[in-house]
């Protein structure tokens, strides 16, 4: 991989690409990066331990809030803790056949004890306690992701892990203050992923300060060549919405948050001692 191979993915994810200069350096690991796509087809193979236990080291490399540390990974490495959690996981029928799978976790306990031990009160029990951990854990999530795909390997979250949060904390045994952030499907992939197109860089990236300016008409751009590329395979809830000839990311979207979606989650979030104030 090289600058090449980055310009070919930057141009297949982005309408407006950047310009990538001849020098450029690092562009093998930017290539790699740029080439991201989610995995979810895998061949049998199993997962090298030492691969995993190096991934894990890698990705906890990454950086973290305050140097808190704030995530753990639990890698499942028994095949019938595995089929548990895949049943916890529904409609998504793809996760039963990943060779691996790891649950992804934010972890505020570990300060709360160091507190304990010293006998210092903890004077941060509000949302930043759970928001630092959430981020933690997705840093160090997709450090995994990348560095999996350095091996060859293929991955995809699962957020949906937390649809039943309580469930899946009672399998891995979470203690209060910890929690599954994200599932992570690994494996061999059984296929090449397509490259998924990204909203343009001139909606996201900014100079200076915030605009909006052109959005709606940046979206449906977007919404455009990414039908042209990608089209959906499947409208979600036509009974309600009907169905379009032009269906896009947006309406994809909105007809995905058009339902309550982990409308349980801050509860479960509540109940293992945290407080969102
Ligand atoms: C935190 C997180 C949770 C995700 N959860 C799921 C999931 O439950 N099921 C799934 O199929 N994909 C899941 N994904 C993958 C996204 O759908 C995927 O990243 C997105 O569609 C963009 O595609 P790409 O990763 O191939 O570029 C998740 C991604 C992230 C970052």
């Amino acid at each position: 991989m090289d600058g090449s191979d980055l310009r070919d993915s930057l141009a297949a994810r982005f309408a407006d690409p950047p310009d990538v200069p001849d020098d450029l350096p690092g562009a093998d690991i930017l290539a790699r990066l740029a080439g991201h796509a989610s995995c979810r087809a895998f061949r049998p193979d199993p997962v090298p331990d030492a691969w995993l236990d190096v991934l894990c080291a890698t990705a906890l490399s990454a950086p973290s809030k305050s140097d808190l540390q704030g995530r753990d990974i639990v890698v499942l490495r028994d095949p019938g803790r595995r089929a548990r959690l895949a049943a916890l996981v529904s409609g998504q029928a793809w996760v039963a056949d990943a060779p691996m799978l790891a649950v992804f976790c934010g972890n505020n306990r570990r300060q709360r004890l160091l507190h304990e031990w010293q006998g210092v009160p903890f004077a941060n029990d509000h949302l930043d306690a759970f928001f630092n951990a959430a981020c933690d854990a997705a840093i160090a999530l997709g450090a995994f992701v990348a560095a999996a795909r350095a091996m060859g390997l293929g991955c995809c979250p699962i957020s949906a892990v937390r649809n039943e949060a309580a469930a899946v904390s009672d399998l891995l045994d979470l203690p209060d203050h910890v929690f599954p952030f994200a599932g992570l499907a690994i494996g061999f992939p059984a296929a090449a992923s397509p490259i998924s197109m990204r909203l343009p860089l001139s909606a996201t990236v900014h100079a200076d300060r915030y605009r909006e300016d052109g959005l709606r008409e940046a979206i449906a751009g977007y919404d455009a060549a990414r039908r042209a590329v990608q089209p959906y395979a499947v409208q979600r809830d036509v009974a309600r919405h009907g169905a379009t000839p032009d269906y896009g990311w947006s309406d994809d979207k909105v007809r995905q948050y058009a339902l309550p979606e982990r409308d349980g989650f801050g509860r479960y979030v509540r109940s293992i001692g945290f407080r969102l104030d």
